[in-house]
C-alpha cells in the first residue's frame, strides 16, 4: 500500500436545488482510498452514495470540498481540463438496464472507450474489445449482441468491460450487483475481485449488502442522511460497530437472507422525500 492515497475526499458538500432552496445530499463527507485496495460506502436508501459517486466522476459538480485524484482536485476543475482526466476513474453504474445504449453491438459498447484513448485502428479496438469481453466471462458470440439480448449479469459484465476499456486507475461500482440475482452478484464479485488481484485497480464499492462488503472491500464508510457515522478498515468497524445503523448492519449480515445477497428487511428504508 503507498502512503498517497489514489483518491482523497476532502469536506464533500453537494447540493441539490430543489423547489424553495436547496438540499444537502452530502454533507461534509471525507475519506480516502489506496491504490490496490477497495473501499466500500454502505448506508440506508438516500443517504447519498450514488450522489457522492457521480461526484468523484464528476458527472456532478460538488458544491464544496475536494477531491485529489493522485493529488490533483478534480472537484472544481472545468469540463475542458476534466477530460484528460476522465478516463481515469470509470463508473459502473446502479441500473444495468439503463446505462448501456440499447442499439449498439456489445464490441461497439466497449470499444468506443478505446477509440476516445486514441486506439486508431478499428482492427486493433475489435481485438482489444474481444479480449476484454472475454476478461469479463462472455463468450464471443456476445460481440454481435445487443444489451436487450443479454440478461442482467451479461449487462452488468459489459458495463464492467468498457469502463475497462479506460484503462481507469480508479473504478467506482455503484451497487452494481444489488439489480442481480444472487448467483450472479456472486459471480460479478468474483469478477471484481480477480480484476483487482490481476491488475492492481483501486475499487469504489457502493452496496447495501454487508456480505458485500465483508467480502471484497478492505475499508468501510458507514453513511447516514449524507454524513459519514463510522469509517475504517472493515474488519474493525465490523467487530465495533458504534452507530445503531452499522450494527443493525452487522446483525443483518449474520442472518441467512443477507448472506445469500437479498436486503435485510430490517434495513430497507424508503427513499428520503426530497423537501419541497
Ligand atoms: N437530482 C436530484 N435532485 C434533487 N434531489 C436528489 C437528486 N438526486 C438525489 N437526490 C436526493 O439526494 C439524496 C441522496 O440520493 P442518492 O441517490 O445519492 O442516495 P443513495 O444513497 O444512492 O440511495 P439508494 O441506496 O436508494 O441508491 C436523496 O434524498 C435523494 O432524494
Ligand atoms: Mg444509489
Amino acid at each position: 500500500m503507498s502512503d498517497t492515497p489514489l483518491l482523497d475526499v476532502r469536506n464533500l458538500v453537494v447540493d441539490y436545488q430543489v423547489r424553495g432552496g436547496g438540499f444537502r445530499a452530502v454533507d461534509d463527507v471525507s475519506f480516502t482510498v489506496h491504490k490496490g485496495r477497495t473501499l466500500a460506502v454502505v448506508g440506508e436508501s438516500g443517504c447519498g452514495k450514488s450522489t457522492i459517486a457521480c461526484a468523484i466522476v464528476r458527472l456532478i459538480k460538488p458544491t464544496s470540498g475536494e477531491i485529489l485524484l493522485d493529488g490533483t482536485d478534480i472537484a472544481a476543475l472545468p469540463e475542458r481540463r476534466l477530460r484528460p482526466l476522465r478516463s481515469r476513474v470509470q463508473m459502473v453504474f446502479q441500473d444495468p438496464y439503463a446505462s448501456l445504449d440499447p442499439h449498439l453491438r456489445a464490441q461497439d459498447i466497449v470499444a468506443e472507450p478505446l477509440r476516445l484513448r486514441g486506439v486508431r485502428s478499428v482492427a486493433e479496438r475489435r481485438k482489444q474489445a474481444a479480449e476484454l469481453i472475454d476478461r469479463v466471462g462472455l463468450p464471443s458470440s456476445a460481440l454481435d449482441r445487443r444489451p436487450p439480448e443479454f440478461s442482467g449479469g451479461q449487462r452488468q459484465r459489459i458495463g464492467i468491460a468498457r469502463a475497462l476499456a479506460s484503462s481507469p486507475d480508479l473504478l467506482v461500482c455503484d451497487e452494481a450487483t444489488s439489480a442481480l440475482d444472487v448467483s450472479v452478484q456472486a459471480q460479478v464479485l468474483a469478477l471484481l475481485e480477480d480484476l483487482q488481484r490481476d491488475t492492481g485497480l483501486t475499487c469504489i464499492v457502493i452496496s447495501h449488502n454487508l456480505g458485500v462488503v465483508r467480502q471484497i472491500s478492505a475499508d468501510l464508510v458507514v453513511l447516514r442522511a449524507g454524513k459519514v457515522v463510522e469509517s475504517g478498515p472493515t474488519a474493525e468497524v465490523l467487530a465495533a460497530p458504534t452507530q445503531p445503523y452499522t450494527r443493525a448492519l452487522r446483525r443483518a449480515a449474520l442472518d441467512p437472507a443477507t448472506m445469500t445477497g437479498r436486503k435485510p428487511r430490517a434495513l430497507v428504508a424508503p427513499r428520503e422525500e426530497v423537501p419541497a
